[in-house]
């Protein structure tokens, strides 16, 4: 049976070497969302078999992301602040944001949490976190600059 879009599969696997396509909750296949928490093995696994717009991680412990460039220094504009830090390479943007007052939170400080989100005005993120899928901060222009960086020369924040 297929289960409808409002119903909640509880599911738990005690190992991964049955979980695939043909021993998978209906739930892979259907259009429901999946909601998948535990070891990265297993996201990695439940992953493979549901599209990843219905896929969606709760993470406990970051994945370990390296930037394709080298730390490079960035010069971050607060829009509504109406000011401008220039953060170094080997700092976080979170902490220079942090240290001059500007209105953002840290809690995990290594990209697992959330509770840093910021909107991107313009620039685009080096994104380093494991929050969630790339694209889809992307599309929802957020970063996480706890551990994030950038590939531009500057970002502009919504803060
Ligand atoms: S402080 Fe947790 S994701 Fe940035």
């Amino acid at each position: 049976m297929q289960p409808e879009a409002s119903e909640l599969l509880i599911a738990a696997f005690g190992g991964l070497g049955g979980l695939d396509a043909a021993t998978a909750p209906d739930s892979f296949a259907s259009r429901a969302d999946v909601y998948c928490c535990g070891p990265e093995s297993l996201m990695q696994a439940v992953a493979a078999l549901v599209p990843r717009e219905r896929m969606h991680f709760e993470r406990f412990v970051a994945v370990d992301r390296e930037s394709a460039q080298e730390p490079q220094a960035v010069t971050v504009t607060c829009a509504r602040s109406d000011v401008t830090f220039a953060v170094a390479a080997g700092e976080s943007i979170l902490d220079v944001l942090e240290n001059n007052g500007m209105p953002v939170q840290g809690s995990c400080r290594t990209g697992v949490c959330g509770t840093c989100e910021v909107r991107v005005v313009t620039g685009t993120p080096d994104h380093l976190d494991s929050v969630m899928a790339d694209d889809e901060k992307d599309s929802l222009r957020v970063m996480y600059p706890c551990v994030s960086r950038a590939t531009s020369a500057e970002l502009v924040l919504d803060i």
